[in-house]
């Protein structure tokens, strides 16, 4: 069952709209619904809010301001993860960014909330903001850490010797801007008292987490918060934490007793749920002339918002990429008045891989040598900072897999040397490295009598094919068909899990899924064993085998079915854990990552500069796959995100305002089909065996790292001109 291109399971009730996301649940009766009022200033106090005409219009039931709102709990920053921390709204008049709530309009229709939000009137004196990055990147403080805990600062030989007395040097700036994580589905909250109870419809990857932090923010029991999420439209770290339109929905829920219904605009989303920081990163690499790395240093700044602190692992991959004696990274903050920086698609890795697989480029260029041929030169033996051996590296694999399948000997050697008609034509390559990580989740798996199996767990499925892959793997792991196993997800009630995040989902859910399978296993042959009337009676468990919903031992046989109607008519059950890697031996003493190369076709017109994908093909490295058409689907995406990345995505900040100018997907631009013609994701076989019992790995974000740097170094490659602020736009290259 495993390594099967099953389809979704929940394909069918996806494609007829019988899947409910957080804003179509109607269990609660008609619910009120609420509309966020946003500042419209950047830095300032409100001096005046007038509610009188908006609680006047038509079926208004409530206007929340920082005057009514409850008290709520505080920020706690000694609660180890920020997603598990109390997110308070409407605490004061002090406005920390534009766009930031002042007030929540509750009323009987959608419409009649947004009119009347228009009647709020808020008067502010307006502060001097700091909202250009430019102005502001030089003035930089050290973060105490930087996101999933990582150092801010490492350094290994000396760097400046190293450099100094490199043969070869490439020192370049590169930037990267505002982006955001955007699933289709926008953020949504459907909040319901029930007596003491609050029941929470979200859009949420980590369910225990939003049930935590709406507890603290409300200051509630969390037995008490009841988090539903069995279908997400996609997180992409967006939907990491809960954000203003859950509290808000929440605190008007409790306030009026009736069930409230918040969700934001897409221009919302763009103020209030936060962003890639912006970055500038130094990189500079020494080499010798025959290619090898003498010293790497990678230095980052990037902006963060001043009370919730913020640092993307910007530089942390460059400490396990290549090979080289003299190393040194940094990560530097600068605050400024703007939304909070976030998780998003691959933090840290994404733009940091954007600047060091382009230097890596330049580098190859100067050295006049092939850039798959300078990463296979540079790969080291061990985790070269963290001084491990890798668990199961397979770059070089993956690099020369793709050159083979690409036909990489047929890459323009000079760049700007090949023409098609109109079209300059230019192949780029990238490697790409992601950590692999695991947390705690706990997933429950009960045999009914009927001979079915239900796998439990508060696990979400973001879009990823979690249903499926669970189903494949409780079905393997106790030898039913794959429709005797039905999965549960998404509910705060059942076992905790980390959620989908981080690429960690699929491995810890089915890990943990697995050894839940095998703890039942055991309890079912020890009832057959001590049961006269079992055929497998007093026969040796270890000869037993799973199929098709039989146990065989020899020559005898008996259903799980049977083994369970007769020994627990009630459901046999047994539950699987998985722990925090901080508690894994493997996860110290092993650098444990997934791999990959990324190769890229482009055709730039030699008049207008317009850059066209012409191809794209990606070779990873991930362990063992649970499923490939899934795995293939999260690979592609994450490569057309880079795409994105390298030629398209871009927010801009209005220096007077602080506000995104561009804050929709008419002015924000993503890949779109036309984009998007040929691209194809290949997977090496493998296993990880001390990454978990499995032998799996994550592949979410993987398919990003390295992918734009491909597509960009195809663009010099075609054309000679080298842009490292990002993304690389027409005018850019003209
Ligand atoms: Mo991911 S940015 O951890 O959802």
């Amino acid at each position: 069952m495993i390594g099967h291109a099953v389809d979704r399971v929940d394909g069918p009730l996806k494609a007829t709209g019988r899947a409910a996301y957080a804003y179509e649940h109607w269990e609660a009766g008609r619910p009120l619904y609420g509309f966020i009022v946003g500042a419209t200033i950047g830095k300032g106090r409100i001096t005046r809010i007038d509610t009188e005409d908006a609680e006047g219009a038509p079926g208004v039931h409530l206007v929340m301001t920082h005057l009514n709102a409850p008290v709520q709990g505080p920020r706690d920053e000694s609660v180890s993860f920020e997603y598990w921390r109390a997110q308070p709204e409407l605490t004061g008049p002090d406005v920390h960014h534009y766009g930031e709530p002042v007030a929540l309009v509750v009323a009987g229709t959608l419409e009649q909330a947004r009119a009347a939000a228009d009647l709020v009137e808020v008067e502010y004196s307006t502060g001097r903001g700091r909202f250009d990055f430019g102005e502001y990147e030089d003035d930089v403080y050290i973060p105490k850490v930087v996101n999933a805990g990582l150092p801010t600062d490492t350094e290994v030989g000396d760097f400046q010797a190293g450099f100094d007395n490199a043969e070869v040097k490439v020192d370049q700036h590169y930037t990267t801007p505002y982006e955001f994580s955007l699933p289709i589905e926008p953020n949504a909250c459907l909040a319901e008292p029930r007596g003491e109870d609050l029941v929470v419809y979200v859009s949420s990857q980590i369910v225990n987490a939003a049930r935590a932090s709406v507890a603290a923010t409300l200051r509630m029991n969390p037995e008490r918060v009841h988090v539903v999420a069995p279908f997400v439209g996609g997180g992409f770290g967006s939907k990491l934490g809960i954000h203003s339109e859950t509290i808000l929905a929440a605190l008007a829920a409790r306030t009026l007793n009736r069930p409230v219904k918040v969700a934001m605009t897409r221009q919302q989303v763009f103020q209030l749920v936060g962003m890639r920081p912006i970055s500038s990163q130094r990189v500079r690499l020494g080499a010798e002339r025959d290619g090898r790395l003498t010293a790497i240093a990678h230095d980052v700044t990037m902006h963060t918002n001043p009370d919730i602190e913020y640092a993307e692992q910007t530089a942390a991959t460059t400490r396990s990429l290549y090979a080289a004696p003299h190393r040194l990274t940094s990560h530097r903050l600068a605050a400024l008045d703007l939304p909070r920086g976030t998780d998003v698609r691959a933090p840290g890795e994404a733009p940091g891989m954007l600047a060091v697989e382009s230097a890596m480029d330049e580098l190859a260029d100067a050295l006049g040598m092939d850039p798959v041929e300078l990463r296979i030169r540079n790969e080291p033996t061990v985790d070269p900072e963290r001084n491990v051996p890798y668990s199961d590296r397979h770059l070089v694999d993956c690099l020369r897999e793709g050159a083979r399948r690409f036909g990489w000997e047929n890459r323009p050697a000079t760049p700007a040397s090949v023409r098609e008609g109109r079209w300059l034509i230019g192949y780029g390559m990238s490697a790409a490295i992601r950590g692999h990580f695991q947390g705690p989740t706990a997933v429950r798996v009960r045999l009914e009598a009927d001979g079915t199996a239900v796998v439990r767990t508060d696990m979400t499925d973001i879009g990823t094919g979690t249903y499926t892959i669970l189903t494949q793997v409780a079905a393997e792991g106790l030898g039913l068909p794959l429709d005797r196993v039905r999965i549960e997800l998404g509910l705060s009630d059942l076992p905790a899990s980390w959620g989908s995040g981080g690429s960690w989902g699929a491995t810890n859910s089915c890990t943990a899924t697995h050894r839940a399978c095998m703890a039942l296993r055991e309890k079912l042959l020890e009832a057959a064993r001590g049961d006269a009337r079992s055929p497998l009676h007093g026969l040796s468990p270890a000869e037993a085998v799973f199929s098709d919903g039989d146990v065989g031992i020899g020559g005898a046989t008996e259903t799980l079915g049977e083994i369970v109607a007769r020994s627990h008519p009630e459901g046999l059950e047994a539950e699987g854990q998985v722990r925090y890697m901080g508690d894994e031996p493997n996860y110290s003493d092993y650098s444990i990552n997934t791999y990959g190369a990324h190769f890229a076709e482009v055709g730039v017109d030699a008049d207008t500069a317009e850059i066209r994908l012409r191809r794209m093909l990606g070779v990873f490295s991930v362990g063992r796959v649970f499923n490939p058409k899934t795995t293939r689907s999260q690979l592609i995406g994450g490569m057309v995100w880079g795409v994105g990345a390298a030629l398209e995505e871009e927010a801009v900040v209005d220096p007077r305002s602080g506000a995104f100018v561009n804050r929709d997907l008419a002015g924000y631009l993503v890949p779109v089909h036309a984009d998007i013609t040929d691209v194809d994701a290949v997977v090496l076989d493998g296993y990880d065996d001390k990454a978990n019992v499995l032998g799996a790995k994550g592949v979410g974000e993987v398919g990003i790292c390295g992918a734009g740097a491909s597509v960009v170094n195809a663009v010099f490659n075609a054309t000679g001109v080298r842009v490292r602020d990002f993304p690389v736009t027409i005018e850019k290259v003209l």
